[in-house]
């Protein structure tokens, strides 16, 4: 194995293989990230992790079909004893039910505290398998290896994990960080297109927060994005990882600045929520983040060349930027629900410029509903 330091992150060859390793530093709880366009490195990936004996590995009835085999296939090349638990995909499917079976699944197999659950799919594999290592035995090991845009962006690096419950998103859960995340770009190639533009607003989001360069280079390649072009997308996993693990590195817990994350959601998920979750999440944060801009506009934070710029990128990805008939005032009072208000004040991520944001309180409910109201014309 020889290695090279390139803007924080290395470039490892194992044989054939290429990868880009990231480290998120989290004292004893750190871990690495790859970073690469295949499996063939996975298994040498956990062994380097010092996991051995049993991984079980957790995914869901779609990206069973197109992922699962080479996947497995390197994990026992590796010497691994490898065991596959498949649930049904959907969100709907991300409850407590599901974590039972998975229990009594390990059970069944004789999982001890040195074995090892893997995720392989979306955010919803991700964060059930999570929160199952979490609590089976008071912790076994976890993996991530995230298949969808979503998953590779956002939601595989952070250690939230959990599930919904009657209607409530993500209300059980745990703060629970993995060995490893190995993100192959190449899952991305069976991710219906729908879903690969809505975890595109999760990377428009980290653009907007904190580097302004890198909403320029999505700009520049959306099209390449969109062919697969294995550079591009590796870069584009590697400064998400960046952006948001430096986040996670300086507040793991979300005292503080994790919220800057939050841009676009404070509007969004309520508008996922009035919408009885027909539109998907990225979709709903693409509105989130043209709202949340205006109202920065308004306010005078923002100028309104660079609102436009980031309007412009989401229609070019596809993204809406406006639904027709919105219900105004049921998405102003649904903000009031969001689980993470505080003493009755809606707190909101505003840009200040592309690259910088700032937290607020804003209850001027005229200026919320113009913001809003402006979604639908
Ligand atoms: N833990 C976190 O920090 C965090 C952050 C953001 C979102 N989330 C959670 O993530 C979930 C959303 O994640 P998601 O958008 O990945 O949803 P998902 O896991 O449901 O995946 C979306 C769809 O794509 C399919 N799929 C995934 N990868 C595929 C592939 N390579 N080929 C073919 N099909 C594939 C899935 O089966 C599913 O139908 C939500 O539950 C959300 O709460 C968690
Ligand atoms: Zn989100």
């Amino acid at each position: 194995m020889c290695c090279a330091i390139l803007n924080l992150s290395l470039i490892i060859f194992w044989g054939d293989t290429i990868m880009i390793k990231l480290n998120i530093s989290l004292g004893e709880r750190s871990y690495p990230i790859y970073i690469t366009a295949d499996f063939n490195g996975l298994g040498k990936c956990c062994q380097s992790a010092r996991l051995k004996g049993k991984v079980v590995v957790i995914t869901d009835t779609n990206v069973d079909k197109y992922q699962s085999e080479q996947c497995i296939e390197n994990l026992a090349e590796a010497g691994f004893e490898v065991i596959k638990y498949v649930i049904e995909a959907g969100e709907k499917n991300k409850n407590l039910k599901t974590v039972e079976e998975i229990y009594k699944f390990l059970i069944s197999q004789k999982l001890d505290r040195h074995s090892t659950l893997m995720a392989l799919g979306g955010g919803v594999v991700g964060d059930i398998t999570g929160f199952a290592a979490a609590t089976f035995l008071r912790g076994i090991n976890f993996v991530q290896v995230p298949t969808s845009l979503l998953a590779q962006a956002d939601s595989s690096v952070g250690g939230k994990v959990g599930v919904d419950l009657e209607g409530s998103k993500n209300i059980v859960g745990a703060f629970y960080q993995p060995k490893l995340v190995y993100i192959n770009v190449n899952t991305l190639k069976t991710l219906p297109k729908r879903e690969l533009q809505s975890g595109l607003a999760e990377i428009v989001k980290h653009g907007v927060i904190r580097d302004p360069d890198f909403l320029d280079y999505i700009d520049y390649n959306i099209k390449k994005i969109f062919n697969f072009d294995e550079d591009i997308l590796k870069f584009m996993a590697k400064t998400n990882c960046q952006i948001k693990g430096n986040v996670v590195e300086q507040d793991e817990k979300e005292s503080d600045l994790r919220a800057i994350l939050n841009f676009g959601h404070t509007i969004g998920h309520a508008i996922e929520s009035v919408y009885n979750f027909e539109l998907l999440h990225g979709e709903c944060v693409a509105l989130g983040m043209v709202a949340a801009s205006r109202l920065a506009y308004h306010l005078e934070m923002l100028e309104e060349d660079s609102v436009n710029k980031i309007v412009d990128v989401l229609r070019k990805i596809g993204l809406p930027i406006k639904l027709n008939g919105i219900k105004v005032d049921e998405v102003y009072n649904q903000m009031f629900h969001d689980k993470k208000i505080k003493d009755n004040k809606l707190v909101f991520v505003l840009p200040k410029a592309i690259g910088e944001v700032i937290q607020c309180n804003i209850d001027d409910e005229a200026l919320l509903k113009k913001v809003i109201g402006g979604l639908g014309e």
